[in-house]
């Protein structure tokens, strides 16, 4: 059967030649599918997804044909300890990949989005699977789309139609980076990299967590991943999970 994406073209990419690839032409989510697997390393990558799942219960808009829509499952000795730093770690490699191919810094905006400007082009979804397996999902707006009226003025998307970098060659590549990092948790270098790189510290934000919501002005990111954010009652450290940062300067 004849993918949009081509696995042929992905596997050319890939270092581990011996890596399950999983492509189709359209799923409901990647990250859904690849928690089924029973391999521990696997990559499933799809040119659509009908129910494609970002943070917080989110839907993460997946149209045909211009994104990257991809999840690595992953075992990792000592998950729940390194889950702290497999998040920041996502984003550094998604970072690092584009940078290599397009030549270009991208900012990354806590906990795991990549931004380019003020405008969201990539997010990630890490989730465990059991006690040693993960699955990384990403997903990243390619080529340009027709955007849903909330996405308009917040995303954008990393190349015109007809870049000579393709979708096959940036998700091989995030891949390579991404099973590289993992074997070679914990790591503490990609946190000097993820603070470089950060959007967020020095600037107000609003976070928000359910109904509540605070102003703060971000500060530091430790070594665990936790925000520090400086509030009207002292400084505060923000783990992953619930809270939404907006910017508000
Ligand atoms: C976010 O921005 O909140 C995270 C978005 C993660 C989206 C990717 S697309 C591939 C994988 N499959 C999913 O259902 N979600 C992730």
């Amino acid at each position: 059967m004849e993918h949009i994406i081509s696995e042929k073209e992905i596997k050319k990419h890939l270092d581990d030649g011996a890596l399950p690839v999983y492509v189709f032409d359209c799923i409901d989510s990647t990250n859904r599918f690849a928690k089924t697997l029973t391999e521990d390393f696997a990559l499933v990558v799809a040119d659509c997804q009908m129910n494609g799942r970002g943070r917080l219960n989110r839907s993460f808009h997946s149209p045909k044909g211009t994104g990257i829509y991809m999840s690595l499952k992953v075992r990792i000795n000592d998950l729940y300890s390194n889950v702290p730093f497999l998040t920041t770690l996502c984003a550094v490699c998604v970072h690092k990949a584009i940078k290599r191919l397009f030549g270009f810094d991208c900012g990354i905006k806590w906990v795991n989005d990549i931004y380019i400007g003020n405008k969201k082009v990539s997010g990630i979804l890490c989730e465990a699977c059991d006690d040693s397996h993960a699955v990384i999902g990403i997903g990243i707006n390619f080529y340009p789309s027709v955007l849903p009226e909330e996405l308009k003025g917040v995303a954008t998307h990393l190349t015109e139609h007809g870049s000579t970098v393709t979708r096959e060659q940036l998700s091989a590549l995030i891949c390579n980076n991404i099973l590289k990092a993992v074997k070679a948790l914990p790591d503490t270098a990609s946190m000097e990299y993820y603070k470089k790189h950060s959007i967020v510290i020095g600037k107000k934000v609003l976070c928000i967590q359910g109904d509540n919501s605070f102003s703060a002005i971000a500060t530091d990111i430790d070594p665990f991943g936790a925000l520090v954010v400086e509030t009207a009652d002292g400084l505060r450290k923000l783990s992953t999970g619930e809270i939404t940062l907006r910017f508000t300067d």
